[in-house]
């Protein structure tokens, strides 16, 4: 086995090794812990102000058990948390400062594998990026997900959040109700129940294989999540003596992998900008195209919300991810490698499915349409996207007029005014809140409607902005458009009464208007004046890529290694 990391620093002998270890015996360790043992960081995400994570620090103590057990040393660590419910203006414009706190907290301390602990939206792409640009031995934890909300004998989850709002402002639900539901819905540990970007994330890293199974989809108060996290302990120092790092296991396949069944769950488009973002760091080449091409031939699979109606305390009962990945090996590379040292493909092999409401079969699956599909166009050049599973079907080709808010304060000052021009056939244009423009790219892109078209039973239609959706919500929604309107593209340029014609089928988006025109118009279009002049948003603003690059700081792409070159002791 090759020399540990962490003996540049416990191992050194004279006054550096004194420092080294003398401060960290206050805390009650006995010598031969610095003894060649490998020294495993347990990068926390863990806060009372990220209530999906709040269970966080209880966990970790079932993955020092393993870590024990398996002659590890482990060393708990905080890292920048972002609350996704709490966190003004929005926890995407943190994500790549959590990063560098997860990159600069692994590289510069004395560890030589890592589990990595992460539960609620951001928590787990940010500490995974931050991680990739380290490229240390790294299994990741999910927290899990809540148990199903129960209300009024219905089960409910967070994407009843939007119904009952409607429900709520057509006033056909009472304030009281409105409160009562609230305690419904989160009564466990753990994230948001549905298929929203929590457990996206979760899938998302199981399928990268950088989870042991059955990662996504436990509950968070299941006592199986505990073994999990003590398996997770032990797992990491064989690792660390493997020298299983992180880019051994996030080649293309994986990412491949990663699409398709994400596809198949029916995960939620943030998790484009975020593998966009974690093949960035490890350095592996990916575009939004590929996730149009690698989820195209898979159909939906798993019946869980927003696209269909059960939770993932269901989907864990029915069989949980393994069941999915064996499902989908006709189409996966399976030969991908994961955390335990076993193939994708030997890992789901024993899966087996107990309730085909839940996931069903590529023969017979829930649902035709899935993954997400990447739309081009004058209108963003560089691409958008939308979830065609969680769109109307009859809307997905559609020409109408556009009605365009300037930006979210906008929109919320005209969406209810009554005599707003716009009808059912219209598109709602939502402008400046995309990466830059907001800044922070924050999950407004799936606008109410107009309360007046509401009240004539209008259920959905046509939404364009530059922002990001919540992966609870629904709609037929085009997102991320690139380049921004803030950045200069001619998404900047759209005026109300434009016609624009989606054609989710032929992947275009068109903004019938001239050239001509559009020059004329960019000739008087300024930028939005943000007003930040210090700070990380600041740094932020000037350095944020666009949405089909993933959203990252164009200086975070790539990894710098875990070598520390130069020692102050
Ligand atoms: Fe944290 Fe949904 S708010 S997972």
């Amino acid at each position: 086995m090759k020399k540990l990391r962490s003996q540049n620093w416990f191992g050194k002998t004279g006054k550096d090794g004194f420092i080294y270890r003398a401060w960290m015996k206050n805390q009650g360790y006995p010598h031969d812990e610095f003894e060649g043992k490998s020294v495993i960081g347990i990068c926390n995400t863990w806060s009372e102000l990220t209530p999906c994570n709040g269970h966080l620090r209880d966990l970790a103590e079932f993955v020092k058990r393993g870590v024990w057990e398996a002659g590890g040393f482990p060393l708990e660590f905080p890292v920048m948390s972002l609350g996704e419910t709490l966190m003004k203006p929005t926890t995407m414009l943190y994500r790549n400062l959590a990063s560098m706190d997860a990159e600069e907290s692994i590289r510069g301390n004395p560890l030589d594998g890592v589990v990595l602990l992460g539960g609620c939206d951001k928590t787990t792409p940010s500490i995974l990026m931050g991680a990739c640009s380290v490229d240390l031995p790294s299994i990741f934890l999910s927290g899990g997900p809540m148990l199903n909300g129960r209300h009024r004998g219905k089960t409910i989850g967070t994407t009843d959040v939007w119904k009952f709002s409607e429900a709520h402002r057509k006033g056909e639900l009472s304030a009281d109700e409105f409160v009562a539901a609230e305690a419904n819905m989160c009564r466990s540990d753990g994230h948001c129940a549905v298929m929203g970007t929590a457990s996206t994330m979760a899938c998302m890293v199981e399928s990268l294989g950088l989870t042991l199974p059955q990662n996504a989809a436990i509950p968070a108060s299941d006592s199986r999540r505990k073994v999990l996290a003590h398996l997770s302990g032990r797992r990491i120092v064989e690792m660390v003596k493997e020298d299983l790092k992180l880019s051994k296991i996030l080649t293309r396949e994986a990412f491949e992998n990663a699409i398709m069944i994400n596809a198949a769950v029916g995960g939620s488009t943030n998790f484009v900008v975020h593998l966009l973002a974690i093949a960035g760091r490890i350095g592996v080449p990916l575009e939004l195209e590929d996730f149009d091409k690698f989820s195209e031939k898979i159909p939906l699979l798993v019946n869980l919300l927003p696209s269909g109606t059960f939770m993932m305390e269901d989907f864990y009962y029915a069989g949980g991810l393994p069941q999915v990945i064996k499902e989908l090996s006709p189409f996966l590379n399976n030969n991908a490698i994961t955390v335990n040292g076993h193939s994708i493909e030997k890992n789901a092999s024993t899966a087996e499915c107990f309730d085909r409401n839940v996931i069903a079969t590529i023969e017979k699956p829930f649902k035709v349409e899935s993954g997400i599909a990447v739309v081009k166009g004058n209108l963003c050049p560089h691409g958008a996207i939308i979830k065609p599973s969680a769109a109307t079907a009859s809307l997905m080709q559609h020409k109408g007029k556009a009605v365009v808010f300037e930006n979210i304060e906008d929109y919320k000052a005209r969406i209810d005014v009554p005599d707003l021009e716009v009808d059912e056939q219209s598109i709602l244009v939502l402008k400046n809140v995309g990466p830059k423009g907001y800044p922070g790219m924050p999950e407004v892109g799936n606008m109410g409607l107009p309360k007046k078209l509401l009240a004539k039973g209008v259920t959905d239609m046509v939404r364009i902005s530059d922002g990001r959706m919540s992966g609870t919500a629904f709609g037929t929604v085009i997102l991320h458009v690139s380049p921004e309107a803030a950045a200069g593209g001619p998404f900047g340029l759209v005026e109300s009464g434009d016609l624009i014609e989606l054609d989710v089928p032929k992947r275009t988006i068109t903004l019938h208007v001239s050239e001509k025109e559009l020059e004329n118009r960019r000739q008087s279009w300024k930028a939005p004046e943000l007003g930040y002049d210090r700070g990380y948003v600041q740094m932020y603003i000037q350095h944020v890529e666009q949405a089909h690059q993933g959203v990252d700081l164009d200086f975070l792409k790539g990894h710098s290694g875990s070598e520390v070159t130069r020692d102050s002791h």
